[in-house]
């Protein structure tokens, strides 16, 4: 949500919660003499900006004729579009973009279109809300699984939540909704079926591009969809609910943000903001008689009465709405008789197979349980394990990483069972969190028992894996992992295997910071300044983020050493250039808050995508297309901080070379108030789909009966569906004259 309009919690972004009060370091605290014999790394950069353009060079060789259009082809080649506060999409000249699946699009034969009046039912057959993550699960002309037919293909996408102002889905309710508790039922059964995955076939029509209502494929999973539990953590107790008294299920996936796609070509679905949506009464500490559980739950935002986002908790007595309330109510010692650990079974990267609605979608809890954005994997190399970068957004969380026991088989890339794959490289394997030291390298810092700074934590005491997989937080505090400025999307560049993170904004960094919530800025997260909104609105912090990348050691994606550097600093052009526009952008290219970021398989573009509220006085969320170079390819940078007491924080960073214009350029605005997200492609590279989130979510719940005050009609205004009012949607984008979308 943006422009919160009162200090009431459901107005705050539950993006924007800080629950790490952990005394995790600032870098300076950690700086460790023995690592800076590691700084060597630094020198050992490659070529790698060389390595896109001969890569792409000898994969056109002898390829014929698309392949030698593609030598030819010029990559950023398109003029930017301008910033923009139009309602509507802008791309480049040459380039067409149109609506292709919109919120409450029907997706059976029989379930009626949509009237967009708050009077539609039946979502659990329909697109859900809020469009995010999304990947190309390829279909050959008979309907089975393809990676190389380039017309025809599922799109797996998470609809990670609704417009809502104070509890209500207002957009879904015929007057608005109820907006204070007790919820209606029948308004929170909506809420229920809006959320989790869509799975929708789409086919290219002559120049035109279609989803197929009636497809067989077409599946749903809501906030009530069972799934397993998979990994450490399966029948843990920790895991215990009266609906699995054995641990081994739970219902629903949840505010699904960012997304991966295995390499044995499965869809991996990131949960997000999903603790706004439990709650627990005042007395549930005393309840549970200090249990360690209490430590957890505020760990993970749930101090006991924590208000909910939607308040279905209250819609009645039916277990679908009793588990939203966490609390110690039975008699039993395990759980079995109430839902005390519901929360438990939410946080993880699920694994779903988009071509087989028969399977239950599995959480992978080894992974770890967080904020989740994207899964991103390492370039699979036969003989060496896979490893997943993840992100934790909230502020001052961590960064994770994955590696798997196994080694990538080739032979799994097509297996007969693709979720038994994943039991292979999901279920066993290491979790670890990052820290980023001063001097430009950093750690991944195993989260096991045997690590003796989890042995010895005392405010969280570990049991054993399962519960660092259920806690992760807490084991990353443990290890003193470095708080980041939320971590978002991470991407790994096909040219060379380096990791992408957009870090999005933190308004909690401080020169002198206060409290436990603030952070001194720090080699990794090196910006605490003042942007101005509008005409006054002061926005301290790091208003407008960064885009970060690590190289990993000798090891590759086992490695647990790296070496980093900031690809691109968010900023206005006209921003101070000695410390905040660091990367020195130009209005070809300014940019603020970071967030989907996906490099193209095809052509090797870094997508950066936004989901701003420090430039929307300027421009609406956008997305930009970059060419980078590689970690070390610019310059350290020392940021002096005047201190009130006179003195200087001076805080080392290591800025990327910065992006003339043919290597960074704006593609694409959006309408009013919406954010960019998700991405997918055809393999060829020449049809990209996109998400367009939210559209008009800063509209005033009150005047839902107006449709002339709703902040954005898209896309009605475009002459897509019924109604006015607005729907997050996937846009398909083409290249006028058949070229890659980038060209
Ligand atoms: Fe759902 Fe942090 O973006
Ligand atoms: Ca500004
Ligand atoms: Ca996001
Ligand atoms: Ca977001």
């Amino acid at each position: 949500m943006s422009n919160p309009t009162d200090l009431d919690i459901s107005y705050i972004d539950p993006d924007d919660l800080n629950n790490n009060t952990s005394n995790n370091p600032s870098f300076e605290s950690v700086l460790d003499a023995r690592l800076s014999r590691r700084s060597v790394l630094r020198g050992s950069v490659g070529t790698a900006a060389a390595a896109v353009f001969g890569s792409l060079a000898a994969s056109a060789a002898g390829l014929g004729e698309e392949a030698v259009a593609a030598q030819r082809e010029k990559l950023l080649g398109f003029k930017e579009v301008a910033k923009s506060l139009a309602d509507s999409v802008t791309v480049p000249a040459g380039y067409t973009a149109s609506v292709l699946y919109a919120l409450g699009d029907p997706l059976t034969a029989s379930t009626p279109a949509y009237k967009n009046d708050g009077t539609d039912s039946d979502y659990e057959n329909r697109a859900g809300d809020h469009h995010d993550g999304m990947e190309w699960f390829g279909l050959d002309n008979n309907g089975r699984p393809s990676t190389t037919n380039n017309n025809r293909a599922l799109l797996a996408i998470n609809h990670e939540a609704t417009t809502d102002e104070k509890l209500s889905s207002f957009f879904l309710h015929a007057n608005g909704g109820t907006s204070s508790l007790p919820r209606p039922a029948s308004e929170v059964d909506k809420e229920f079926a809006i959320h989790g995955v869509s799975v929708v076939e789409v086919r290219r029509k002559g120049a035109k591009w279609e989803y197929l209502k009636d497809s067989a494929y077409n599946m749903r999973l809501t906030a009530l969809t069972e799934i397993e539990i998979a990994g450490p953590a399966r029948g843990n107790p920790l895991m215990v609910t009266r609906f699995s008294p054995n641990g081994t299920k739970t219902r629903g996936t949840l505010n699904n943000c960012g997304t991966g796609k295995t390499p044995w070509g499965t869809f991996l679905t990131g949960e997000e903001n999903w603790a706004g949506y439990f709650t627990r009464p005042k007395g549930d500490d005393a309840a549970r008689e200090g249990n360690k559980s209490v430590t957890a739950l505020v760990r993970y935002g749930r101090a006991e009465g924590a208000s909910t986002r939607h308040g279905w908790e209250t819609a009645g007595k039916d277990d679908r709405f009793a588990r939203w309330m966490n609390a110690k109510t039975g008699t039993s010692t395990n759980g079995s008789d109430d839902y005390r650990n519901e929360l438990n079974g939410m946080g993880y990267i699920v694994e779903m197979d988009a071509y087989d609605k028969t399977r239950l979608a599995k959480k992978r809890t080894g992974l770890g349980r967080f904020a989740h954005e994207s899964a991103a994997f390492s370039k699979a190399v036969p003989g060496q394990p896979l490893a997943i970068y993840q992100g934790d957004d909230s502020r001052n969380e961590y960064i994770y990483k994955w590696v798997s026991a196994a080694k990538w088989d080739a032979a799994d890339a097509n297996p007969a069972d693709r979720l038994a794959a994943g039991d292979k490289y999901l279920d066993h394997g290491k979790l670890y969190a990052a820290r980023f030291n001063a001097d430009g390298t950093g750690q991944w810092l195993e989260l096991s028992p045997t690590n003796p700074a989890i042995a010895a934590y005392t405010k969280y005491p570990f049991a054993d894996q399962a519960d660092i997989a259920v806690n992760t937080r807490l084991a990353g505090d443990a290890v003193g992992a470095t708080r980041m400025d939320r971590p978002e999307w991470g991407s790994v560049n096909p040219a060379n295997g380096e990791i992408y993170f957009a870090l999005t904004n933190n308004s909690n960094r401080r020169v002198e910071p206060s409290g436990s919530s603030q952070l001194a800025p720090d080699s990794a997260n090196p910006r605490a300044y003042s942007d101005i909104k509008g005409t006054a609105t002061v926005q301290a912090g790091n208003p407008n983020g960064h885009i970060l990348r690590m190289k990993e050691g000798a090891a590759g994606s086992a490695a647990t050493s790296f070496t980093w550097d900031v690809y691109l600093f968010g900023a206005e052009a006209s921003a101070a250039p000695g410390s905040v526009n660091l990367s020195k952008l130009t209005g070809e290219q300014d940019f603020s808050s970071p967030d989907g970021l996906v490099f193209s398989p095809s052509t090797g573009i870094c997508w950066i995508q936004t989901d701003d509220g420090a430039y929307t006085d300027v421009t609406n969320c956008m997305m930009l297309a970059g060419l980078p170079g590689q970690v070390g390819d610019g310059r350290k940078v020392t940021l002096n901080y005047p201190k009130a007491d006179g003195g200087v924080l001076a805080v080392d960073t290591y800025v990327g070379k910065a992006p003339t214009p043919d290597k960074l350029k704006r593609f694409l605005v959006g309408p009013v108030a919406c954010e960019i997200t998700g991405l997918a492609e055809t393999p060829d590279g020449k049809t990209m789909f996109i998400n367009i989130q939210h559209p008009g979510e800063n509209t005033v719940q009150a005047n839902i009966a107006d449709p002339a005050k709703y902040t954005s009609q898209w896309p009605a205004n475009v002459g897509y569906g019924a109604g006015k009012r607005p729907r997050s949607a996937t846009i398909v984008i083409t290249k006028n004259d058949g070229g890659r979308i980038g060209s």
